[in-house]
C-alpha cells in the first residue's frame, strides 16, 4: 500500500475496436516520457462509432489481453466503463480511477482529443486529477498553442510525445476485416466472421470476377479510403469505398448490352471504365453521380477532375496488389495533388513507351495537369 502511493499509473482509454500494434507502440513511446509503473487500460463501453462496431466489450477485453500479454508491459484492464453503464464522462471515470489506484495519475489522450477538450464535460475538474500525456504526430497543427493555452488557463499539466506511427488504425482494420483482406489483429479468429457489412456487394463481385481481380477491387476500395482519411479529403468515405470496389466491375464482362459508349473506346482497354459506370448503375443500383463519374474516368483520367475521380484514379494504381508502388505511394501520402499528378505522368509515359495509342481523354488530362498546368505545383 505504501508503495502504491508512489506508483505512477498511466490510464490508457479507448475503444480498442479492435486493439492493434499501434496501441502498443504508442504506450512504448509514452513510457519514454513518463516512467510509469503500470498501465490501466480502460476500454470504452459504447464505442462512439456504434453502427460500425461488431465487437462486444468482453471480446475487446480478450483481444487486449492477447495483444498486451507478450509485451512485458505491466498492465491491468479495468472494466470500469462497463460497470458504470452509460455514465462515462472522462472526468468522472478518471476521478474514480484516481481513488482506486492512488499515487500519481497520467492520462494518455490523442492530439485530436486535446484540441477539443474544452467541449468535454467539466474539463476544469479533469486537469487537477491527472497529468495529460498527449500523443501528437509531428507537425500536428495547433497542438503546441493549445497546450500553452490550457496550461495558462487551467494550470493543466501536459506532456507531449511526438509519435510518428504507421497509418494503421482500428477503423482501417475494421474496413480490412469487412473487405476480407488480411488484417494484423491478434486473435483475429475470434472476430473475423462478424465482419459482413459489405457481403452482398462482395458476393456479387466474387461470383464473376477472377480471384486476382476480386482482390484488386477490394484493395482499391481500401486504398481509396486510406488515402482519403489520411488527407482528410473533403469527400464521403462511403462514396470512395463504393467507387473503389466497383471501378472494375465491367472489366471481365465487356458485352455492350446495348449501352451507348464512345465508339473509339470499343475494343480498347479503356472500354471497361465507360461500361463500368453504366453497369454499376444497372447491376449494383448505384445512382450517385459522383461515384459513377469516378468509375467512368478511372483509367483515362480527364481534364478538370473532381477529388473523388482523382482519388480512384490513384488508388487503382497504388493498390497493394500492384508491384513497385512504394515510391508513388510515399508521394501521395505526403501530398495528394503532387501524388495525383505523379500517377498521371507515370501512366502517361508508360503508355507512350509502349507505343500504344494515347486515348484523347488521357492526353487532355496530361495537358491540363502537367503540360499546360495553370496551377503548377
Ligand atoms: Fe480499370
Ligand atoms: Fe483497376
Amino acid at each position: 500500500m505504501y508503495y502504491t502511493l508512489y506508483m505512477k499509473t498511466l490510464i490508457f482509454g479507448g475503444a480498442f475496436d479492435p486493439p492493434h500494434r499501434e496501441h502498443l507502440n504508442i504506450l512504448l513511446e509514452a513510457s519514454k516520457a513518463v516512467n510509469f509503473d503500470r498501465v490501466v487500460i480502460v476500454p470504452t463501453f459504447n464505442p462512439p462509432h456504434k453502427d460500425d462496431s461488431v465487437i462486444d466489450f468482453d471480446t475487446r477485453v480478450l483481444l487486449i489481453d492477447k495483444l498486451f500479454k507478450k509485451s512485458g508491459i505491466n498492465y491491468i484492464v479495468d472494466d470500469i466503463e462497463k460497470r458504470r453503464g452509460d455514465s462515462n464522462y472522462a472526468v468522472e471515470v478518471v476521478a474514480a480511477l484516481k481513488e482506486k489506484y492512488a499515487g500519481e495519475l497520467y492520462y494518455l489522450i490523442g492530439g485530436d482529443s486535446l484540441i477539443n477538450i474544452e467541449t468535454w464535460h467539466k474539463p476544469e475538474l479533469l486537469f487537477p486529477l491527472a497529468t495529460l500525456v498527449v500523443c501528437g504526430r509531428e507537425g500536428y497543427v495547433g497542438l503546441d498553442q493549445k497546450i500553452d493555452y490550457l496550461q495558462n488557463k487551467y494550470g493543466a499539466k501536459i506532456i507531449k510525445i511526438n509519435y510518428v506511427g504507421s497509418e494503421i488504425s482500428s477503423s482501417l482494420l475494421r474496413l480490412r476485416l469487412n473487405l476480407k483482406l488480411d488484417a494484423d489483429v491478434d486473435g483475429i479468429e475470434l472476430i473475423k466472421d462478424r465482419f459482413n457489412k459489405y457481403d452482398s456487394v462482395l458476393n456479387q463481385l466474387k461470383s464473376y470476377q477472377s480471384d486476382d481481380l476480386y482482390f484488386h477491387s477490394r484493395a482499391v476500395a481500401y486504398r481509396a479510403v486510406e488515402i482519403a482519411r489520411h488527407h482528410r479529403l473533403n469527400i464521403d468515405l462511403n462514396k470512395a469505398f463504393l467507387a473503389g470496389l466497383l471501378h472494375d466491375n465491367a472489366k471481365q464482362r465487356l458485352s455492350l448490352d446495348g449501352f451507348d459508349v464512345p465508339s473509339d473506346a470499343v475494343g480498347s482497354p479503356v472500354l471497361h471504365q465507360f461500361l463500368g459506370s453504366l453497369k454499376a448503375e444497372r447491376d449494383f443500383g448505384i445512382e450517385d453521380i459522383d461515384i459513377l463519374s469516378a468509375i467512368n474516368y478511372h483509367t483515362t483520367g480527364k481534364a478538370d477532375m473532381t477529388t473523388l475521380e482523382k482519388l480512384i484514379y490513384c488508388a487503382d494504381m497504388l493498390s497493394e496488389d500492384r508491384p513497385c508502388i512504394e515510391n508513388l505511394l510515399k508521394v501521395i501520402m505526403t501530398d495528394f495533388e503532387i501524388g495525383f499528378r505523379s500517377c498521371l505522368a507515370s501512366s502517361y509515359f508508360y503508355v507512350l513507351s509502349k507505343k500504344r495509342g494515347m486515348y484523347p481523354l488521357t492526353q487532355q488530362a496530361f495537358d491540363y495537369y502537367i503540360k499546360n498546368a495553370k496551377f503548377p505545383l
